[in-house]
């Protein structure tokens, strides 16, 4: 299949990194300076590149490379069992480092998007699901034998999608350019004026309305204006675009194609997490087929001057860049850092023109409601919160997977749907979201009550939340991009407190450090994932104090360990005996 040549001079710098990375298996100096000529960049900013996102190192990772889900849902310690370590045992790696004879290397991801498969992770980039111990000693045979991954047995690469209910969105098919057909018989003013009569909201989280957002671009002062679909899903607990890029590509390409023909744009991106890498050949494909319809390139349907094209730009690891700026600083080549705003992206995005930032379930709901009309979507869901969400149900429940409900629904019909009985707790919009406790189950997923991007984590009654709250914190202090203060010290000291505190060294303060600390994170941050990382921190101590409160000690404990610190020097000079360590009793 011939694709089209890409709108990008180059191939997109991150492309060209990612095919370094897996030709040598980092990104050696030389490659670096190569990149610097072809690309006219100071070598520092492909350094800073680099150097940010985590799908690319500059030491040697394995020939295979694997990286387990540290997800609280999807993650490595399964049924007590810490997959991890079973799996660094059997092929003799330290965690974090590349054997000795370049063969294999294993590590941690964030989610990467695989929670109703139960514990998962990446091969050379490519998710393997459903892990075992069982299945672990297989791996370690096939590395160890230096068998391909695509001769891996097959099922364990099938990423499938199990959908329970299906409501206003899932249950519709939108044949190929019927909407667009709508929009052009209706006009570009009408058709907005449709979108804005529907109440539609941004689906990825922070609810913006869709209709003025893309009102505000179409007036903005500018020479080009461009479409981005945001289809970076990291956030731990969600993969419910997932199934939207398997299933409805053909509808998430249309809404793009539409709000191109509102605002007036001619280039569209699809912004795709690294981790759904293996969903590329399918979205080309979809892609291909649509200007073979007529449905992108010139002269849409016939339309004279109606030119829209989409290409896909593959993200490499990086949380942040779901944040839109970030994401638009992705998409231009530099480190996912988000921008001081304003001013927004409708008037300055990429390369600084207007530019709408979707989500695929925004693009996917604007398309069906300009095929069937505001009042359609109207009849689902509340009066501040129109239309259905999608949900990606993962945890302790029955039937782990994906659930689309009007707004308006309760927790507790979720939970009694999915086959949570016991639920103790359930964490809604990711570890950015909100916890509720069983007090709460009466409340709504709607805007104006719990507002969610689509994951419902689940607790059973024998979950450790302790051990809950403490790998959200190890989540944000990971995936914090360093940029300001607050967030970047204020995660760490986050995680280090809750560490300090599973290590049995909790003062009886610590409570009230933990509440201090999360203030200044949520409210002196510069960004979103800031403005939410402590959330769980403080939703916790709210709702569940005991599962902190437990954990301190009554009486004075020393906060720093200082025989644990000085193990590397010990290690260094070879020393393990009964004088080298500081509370030994000679
Ligand atoms: C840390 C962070 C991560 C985010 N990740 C995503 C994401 O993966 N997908 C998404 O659609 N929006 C994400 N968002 C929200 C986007 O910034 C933006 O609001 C959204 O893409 C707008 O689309 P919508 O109006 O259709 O929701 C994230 C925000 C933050 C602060
Ligand atoms: S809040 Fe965190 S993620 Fe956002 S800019 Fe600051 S350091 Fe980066």
């Amino acid at each position: 299949m011939m694709n089209r040549p890409s709108s990008f001079a180059h191939e997109h710098l991150l492309h060209r990194l990612y095919r370094i990375q897996q030709q040598c298996r980092h990104i050696p100096p030389q490659a670096m300076q190569q990149v610097a000529i072809d690309y006219q960049l100071p070598l520092s900013q492909v350094a800073a590149v680099v150097e940010f996102y985590a799908f690319f190192s500059t030491h040697p990772r394995g020939r295979f490379d694997l990286l387990f889900s540290n997800c609280t849902s999807c993650g490595y310690l399964a049924d007590g069992e810490n997959l991890l370590q079973i799996l660094c045992q059997q092929l003799q790696v330290i965690p974090g480092k590349t054997r000795a004879d370049g063969l294999v290397s294993i590590g941690e991801a964030s989610c990467i998007g695989t929670c109703d498969h139960g514990p998962s992770m990446l091969v050379n980039g490519f998710p393997v699901i459903g892990l075992n111990a069982v299945k672990l000693a297989q791996v370690a045979q096939l590395v160890a034998n230096e068998i391909p991954l695509p001769q891996w047995p097959a099922a364990w690469l099938e990423i499938s999608d199990t959908v329970y209910r299906r409501d206003l969105l899932l249950s519709e098919r939108l044949i190929p350019g019927s909407a667009l057909q709508h929009a052009l018989r209706s006009g570009a003013s009408e058709t907005l004026m449709i979108i804005q009569r529907s109440g539609l909201r941004g689906r990825g989280g922070a609810g913006f309305d869709t209709g003025k957002k893309w009102q505000l671009c179409r007036e903005a002062a500018g020479e080009t204006r461009y479409v981005v679909c945001n289809a970076d899903e990291g956030e731990p607990g969600t993969f419910k675009d997932r199934l939207l890029l398997h299933e409805q590509a053909g509808a998430m390409l249309e809404g793009m194609t539409l709000c191109a023909r509102i605002i007036g744009a001619q280039q569209g991106f699809v912004y795709l997490r690294g981790e759904y890498r293996y969903l590329l050949p399918h979205l080309q494909a979809e892609l291909e087929h649509r200007r073979k319809l007529n449905l992108l390139g010139v002269n849409i349907l016939g339309q004279i001057g109606f030119d829209f094209d989409i290409d896909i730009v593959i993200g490499a690891g990086a949380y942040i860049c779901g944040e839109e700026s970030a994401l638009i600083e992705s998409l231009e080549g530099k480190p996912g850092i988000p921008r001081i705003r304003p001013p927004f992206p409708v008037t300055h995005g990429y390369l600084a023109q207007p530019t709408v930032v979707n989500n695929i379930e925004t693009f996917i709901a604007a398309a069906q409601i300009a095929m069937h009309g505001a009042d359609w979507f109207k009849t689902s869901g509340t009066s501040t919160s129109s239309g259905s969400k999608l949900l990606s149900i993962s945890g302790d429940c029955e039937k782990p997977g994906i659930y689309e409900y009007p707004f308006g629904v309760t927790i507790r019909q979720v939970l009694g749907d999915c086959g949570a009985a016991d639920a103790q707790a359930v964490q809604i919009g990711g570890p950015a979201g909100t916890l509720l406790g069983a007090t709460e189950f009466e409340r709504t997923i709607a805007f104006d009550d719990v507002s969610t991007g689509g994951s419902v984590l689940i607790f059973g009654q024998s979950r450790d939340l302790f051990a809950i709250h403490r790998n959200f914190a190890h989540f944000f202090a990971h995936e914090s991009c360093g940029f300001c203060a607050p967030c970047r010290i204020g995660t760490q000291l986050l995680k280090n407190s809750l560490d300090t505190i599973a290590a049995n060294r909790g003062s009886v303060h610590a409570l009230e450090e933990l509440q201090q600390l999360g203030k200044i994170v949520k409210h002196q941050s510069h960004c979103g994932l800031g403005h939410t990382a402590a959330n769980h921190v403080l939703d916790g101590l709210r709702q569940f104090p005991q599962a902190f409160s437990d954990r301190l000690q009554p009486q004075f404990t020393a906060r720093f360990d200082l025989d644990q610190a000085l193990a590397d020097a010990r290690q260094v000079a070879h020393r393990d005996d009964a004088a080298a360590h500081l509370d030994q009793k000679r």
